[in-house]
Order: structure tokens, then sequence, then C-alpha cells
């Protein structure tokens, strides 16, 4: 079966990259040429476990292939699937420029009855809006004969692990139009994931309205899930209780999981903020007050003023002083610094006169890229020793593995002062760590 796949993001990457593993003969088509030619090279413009070698094996064995030109990718294409960007706008709102362009686009070069399939995390009543734009362009070329039907395929990878996600997921959502063929759509959809049909995957077949919603109702309860755990993290912390067993003990309760209960400085990364901020939205435009996650932003917010007020009570003033960062990605594993709780603790603490030392195992790059204005005031650091020198405070953002095993004392011995703010409890169980710092994990004494 030929695939074509439009975007080479996160989600448009591995899909293409792991079916053609699969067996399918996959083309992604994306308009940035940079990265075009990269993945032509066999080098992947993301940092992704296995993705990379994957890659190398698919264009070795002659299974995938990137392109600027619609043409020669949708031309032969069995399935068509979207996987642009939505990016957040400055109202919160889905910008949905690029799924309407890639729509247009697509609809330029479609010659015979064709299964489009949504990846992208688009709001209530786009997939509809994208049918309708593909039978407008069509019918300019008076071709609105074909049958097109757009479908919703919401997609839950997580990043660091998008490759194992996409191979076993939870569940796979297929959201239909009522006026679609049901039944033919399901026996393509079965061909196309027999993969997950053979692991007994559930596919749930729902409407077009319902899919997309999953997808932000599953984000956003993670989110009200990791901003709750958080609220009574600071709470435990004012009280004397230990946020860590509290967790432990809420989730030996099935009815509430163990899972995502982890506090810290709060939610990140491309999804979370995102689909938080656009559910808001969402509810505004249809008179809908979504009290709850418009709360669980509102304190995954406030939340790094929180911490910041706490390490200024603790160091006195923060002014001047030297303050090392551990960890840049919003969470360990990927290069991703999207929304990363570091970066806007950063951002705080140089305007409040701190000198910043940085150090990540992966999101260096970006990050330089990110803070070009505030390079006067951030020296980025080749390892975590060099990052701790002559500083007065070390804050642990991210909890990369590298950290764990890093030397305390010896951090501590080059350190000027020995505040250690671990926004992670990665250090909270160590018998050592109070011997060497004044420790301050989140939740917990
Ligand atoms: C998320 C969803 O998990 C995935 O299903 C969806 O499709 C995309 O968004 P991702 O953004 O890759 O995936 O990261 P995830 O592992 O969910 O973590 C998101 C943020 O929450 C990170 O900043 C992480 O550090 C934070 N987090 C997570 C916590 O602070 N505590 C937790 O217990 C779990």
């Amino acid at each position: 079966m030929n695939i074509a796949i439009i975007g080479t993001g996160y989600i448009g990457l591995v899909q293409g990259v792991v079916m053609s593993d699969l067996g399918f003969d996959v083309v992604c088509i994306d308009n940035d040429a940079t990265k075009i030619e990269m993945l032509k090279q066999g080098k992947s413009p993301i940092y992704e476990p296995e993705l990379e070698e994957t890659l190398k094996k698919s264009l070795k064995n002659g299974k995938i292939k990137f392109t600027l030109d619609y043409n020669s990718g949708i031309k032969n294409a069995d399935v068509i699937f979207l996987a642009v960007g939505t990016p957040p706008l400055a109202d919160g709102s889905s910008n949905l420029n690029y799924i309407t362009a890639a729509s247009k686009n697509l609809a330029q070069f479609l010659s015979k009855d064709s299964l489009i399939i949504t990846k992208s995390t688009v709001p209530m009543g786009t997939n509809k809006k994208i049918k309708k734009i593909i039978l407008d362009e069509l019918k300019k070329r008076n071709m609105d004969n074909l049958n097109v039907s757009v479908i919703s395929n919401p997609e839950f990878l997580r990043e660091g692990k998008a490759v194992y996600d996409f191979l076993n997921p939870d569940r796979i959502v297929v959201g239909i139009d009522e006026n679609d063929n049901k039944e033919k759509i399901k026996k393509e959809i079965y061909k196309i994931y027999e993969y997950f049909l053979k692991k007994q995957i559930p596919i749930i077949f729902t409407n077009l309205e319902t899919a997309e919603l999953s997808k932000y109702s599953s984000n956003a309860f993670l989110s009200v899930k990791i901003s709750f755990i958080n609220e009574m993290a600071m709470l435990s912390e004012k009280t004397g209780a230990n946020i860590e067993d509290v967790s432990k003990i809420m989730g030996f309760d099935h009815r509430i999981g163990n899972e995502f209960l982890n506090a810290g400085l709060g939610f990140g990364g491309s999804c979370f903020p995102k689909d938080t901020l656009a559910i808001l939205n969402i509810g505004k435009n249809n008179d809908c007050e979504m009290s709850i996650v418009n709360s669980t932003v509102k304190f995954n917010d406030d939340l790094k003023d929180i911490l910041i007020k706490k390490i200024k009570n603790k160091l006195g003033s923060v002014k001047g002083k030297t303050i090392s960062i551990l960890g840049l990605s919003f969470k360990p594993e990927t290069d991703d610094i999207r929304e990363s709780p570091a970066i806007k603790i950063i951002k705080k603490l140089i305007n409040m006169g701190v000198k910043i030392k940085v150090y990540c195992p992966k999101g260096m790059e970006k990050t330089k890229r990110e803070l070009k204005n505030y390079s006067d005031f951030i020296k980025f650091c080749e390892n975590e020793y060099e990052c701790a020198k002559n500083s007065d405070c070390l804050i642990l953002t991210t909890e990369w593995e590298q950290f764990k095993n890093m030397d305390l004392k010896r951090i501590k011995n080059v350190m000027k002062s020995n505040y250690f703010f671990d926004f992670r409890n990665m250090f909270s169980d160590n018998e050592n760590i109070r011997n060497y710092f004044h420790y301050y994990p989140i939740g917990r004494n």
C-alpha cells in the first residue's frame, strides 16, 4: 500500500518512518527544503530514540522517500495522512493556516477516490472544513465526481517515546463523517492498521467531532492531573506532608491510577500548553466556561513564580547571584524546549538580575537560538560540573538519567554556595544529599 504523509514533524515523521518499517511504501511531503534534504540523507531533524536508525533502514530498503513536491507524493497514494502543525495563535486558538494550505495543495493532485486521514490536533468541525476545502478545489478542476473521505485519527504519542508509543498505543480513535460510507472506511482502516488489530489494540470508531474532542480532552485531563498534584505539593510544603507519599497513596486507588502524579515545576512541551489553551478558546466560542482547564493553565503559569519566590526566600536576594540550571528540554529524552518550564524560569531569573549557567544533555542548541537575546546573561556549559562551578545555587529542572549519576560531592565542591532546588525530586530519597547541600525538593522536606 502506498502512503503519503504531509508534514514531517513529530507526528508525521514518526508515522512515516514506522509505517515504512512495517512494510508500507511511504512518501513524506514537507515544504521545508532543509528538513527534506536532511531526511533524504538519513538524518532526523528531531532527537527521538530509535527514529534515526529506523529512518536509515527504511531509506536503505527503498521503503521511504522525502519530497517537496506534492504531485510526486500524492499521485500514487492509496491513503494520505495530514500531519502538519497546528500551533497556537496569540488568543490561544489553533493556527489552521498550515492544514488549510496542505488541504488545498493536495487537492490539486488528487486523481482518484481518496481517503484522507487527519493526524493533526484540530478543533471540532475542522475535518468537515478540510473536506469542503478539498471538494471546492476539486470543483475548480472539474473533478468533484471523486469520492473523498476525510477522517480524524488523532495521535497520542509522547515525545521521547514516540516510536514505542506509535507501535504500542492504548487505543486507536477513528472519527468518520456521518455522510461517508462507514463500512468501506472501516475496512480500509483495518488494512492500514492490521498490525494493531493483530495486537488487539482497541480501535474506536466514532463521529468526527468526538474524535477531535477526544484528543483535547485526554491532554487536558492529564494537564489537570499534573496541576492538581503540583497544587497538593505546594500545600504539602506548608503543612509538613510528603507529596511523594501522597501520590503513592492516591495512585494505589485504581480509579485514580499511579501515572502523571509526579509533582514538579509544571507541564510544558508542544501539546499540553497548546491544547489546554485551544480548549479554552473553543469553550469561549461555544459559550462554555471551561473553569477546570482554566485554573489548570493559570496554576501551571503561577507555579513558576511560586517556585522563584521559594528560591528568593531561601537565598535572601537573588540579584547578582549565579544560578545553575540543569536541564533545558521540557522533559528527558528529547531536545524539544517548546514551552519548557526551565526556559520560563531562566527568563524570569535573568529579568531579576541573576547570572545563569546552563547544561542539558540534548537541549543546548535549541536553547541557544531561543535565548539569543539573553546571551550576555547566560553561559552554556559542557557538563554538569562546569555548570555548577562558582555558582550560588543549583536548580534541577529536567530529570535526565545522566543527572542521577552525577558526583554530588564534586558538584558541591565546585560551587560557591550550596543551595540545591530539586524541582523534579530526583534526589529526594538520596541519603547523602542533605549532607552536601541546603536541599529543597518539591512538596516535601
Ligand atoms: C503529551 C501526551 O502525553 C501525549 O499523549 C500527547 O499526544 C502529546 O502530549 P508529551 O508532550 O510528549 O506528550 O509529554 P508528557 O510525557 O505527557 O509530559 C508532558 C509534561 O508534563 C512534561 O513537561 C512533563 O515533565 C510533565 N509531567 C508529566 C509532570 O510534570 N508530571 C508527571 O507526572 C507527568
